[in-house]
């Protein structure tokens, strides 16, 4: 790969050991997906917060780190929420690790905004065109096919990397080549809400890590993208997608005449597969919600009382620019949990069944939490909080 004489100087180790150990992973990376220089980005957005996923290894990894990023940089959401751990039930051990982890992260001027919608607090994180280095699979997706931005989805420390460094490597989506769709899907039913979640657990098995263009007969809204990119990027590993007439237009035309068909028959399957029936907690925010979610919910929850546990997960900046939906949603008894979610919390492990109207904490709950998932609408989620009996 290609280094300017700074880059190199960088490489060499004359700005500094972390520098060059930065450089290190930037460079073996794109030597090994062949990248021919690297490029600057504009924002980072790092995984590995949870301590749940990182550990003491992982923090002492950052500890270790001595610098000062070079881009805005946020954070994936952490384990708990930082300021009421404790009502989740979070040991003092793990807290104690969590808060040594957000601290070690912002020593090195990370702002600790712990979330996977980067895009719903901050406009100026990503603008059409723009490279960026961000971590978070459904924040990728959502960069890449609704902003238009262009990243890859990057690990930890090569987020870190390109925080501290300013720079990422050119290659995968940062390159027209690898932004061609690869497969056509036609969607012959009407869809809302949380059938977005539904269709895209079904298309990112089907595509895996494909590039699909949907042809859909409903006109999504920003929220429903998001829940479409968070659950094909879960059941697949999709981190761009088209639809036509709403996203940006591909760079470059559809690789084959393979065209898939689907309909209400398979988007039922996913909630039918997949019934809410014995779960003992509901939560929502998949990713994290935004202002017109919380509003929903909040409707949804008027002069109701929950009689099981319902978390709604929001970015700390979303919750606190509606203090009025927080109060009113809590009023119910639900919790606004803040800089966390139910997959990268421990706190999820305590319960064996959890219903949600997310496909990418359909896929993922199982797996990462050893928690049954249950799969509803919003309004079925919040019926089932607030109903006796069983969900
Ligand atoms: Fe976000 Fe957690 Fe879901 S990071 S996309 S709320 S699994």
């Amino acid at each position: 790969m290609y280094l300017s004489q700074e880059e190199e100087r960088t490489l060499s180790g004359e700005c500094g050991k972390t520098s060059r150990r930065m450089m290190e992973i930037l460079v073996a990376l794109g030597d090994i997906y062949g990248a021919e220089r690297l490029i600057p980005v504009r924002s980072v957005q790092i995984a590995g917060v949870s301590f749940k996923n990182i550990g003491d290894a992982g923090l002492e990894w950052i500890r270790d780190l001595n610098g000062q990023v070079v881009v805005p940089s946020i954070l994936n959401p952490a384990g708990m929420d930082l300021c009421r751990w404790q009502e989740m039930g979070i040991s003092e051990e793990f807290a104690s690790k969590q808060l040594q982890t957000v601290e070690a992260y912002r020593r090195l001027g990370i702002t600790i905004d712990c979330t996977c919608t980067p895009y719903q607090i901050y406009d100026e994180l990503a603008r059409p065109g723009d490279h960026l280095a961000w971590s978070e699979s459904s924040a990728v997706s959502y960069a890449n096919s609704v902003i238009g931005a262009r990243t890859n989805r990057e690990g930890g420390p090569s987020a870190l990397a390109a925080a501290l460094i300013g720079k990422t490597p050119a290659y995968g989506y940062h390159l027209d080549e690898c932004r061609r769709p690869t497969h056509l899907i036609k969607v012959d039913a009407d869809l809302a809400g949380s059938d977005y979640g539904a269709l895209g657990f079904v298309a990112g098995r089907i595509v895996k890590d494909g590039v699909p263009l949907f042809r859909l007969r409903s006109r999504p809204l920003r929220d429903e993208l998001k829940a479409l990119g968070a659950a094909m990027a879960a059941s697949g590993s999709v981190a761009l997608y088209y639809v036509e007439g709403v996203t940006f237009s591909p760079p470059l035309p559809l690789e084959s005449e393979e065209t898939l068909s689907l309909g209400r028959e398979e988007i039922e399957e996913v909630y039918e597969h997949h019934p809410g029936s014995g779960a003992e907690i509901v939560a929502l925010g998949c990713p994290h919600c935004s202002v017109q979610e919380l509003e929903r919910v909040a409707d949804l929850l008027e002069e109701k009382k929950v009689t099981k546990e319902l978390w709604i997960c929001t970015a700390r900046k979303t919750a606190e620019a509606r203090p009025d939906l927080v109060r009113k949603i809590e009023a119910s008894g639900a919790r606004v949990l803040c800089d966390t979610c139910m997959v990268v919390s421990p706190a999820s492990e305590r319960f064996s069944k959890m219903l949600v109207n997310s496909g990418k904490a359909l896929s993922y709950l199982p797996g990462l939490c050893g928690v049954k998932a249950g799969f509803s609408s919003t309004k079925d989620c919040i019926r089932a909080a607030t109903e006796e009996g069983p969900a």
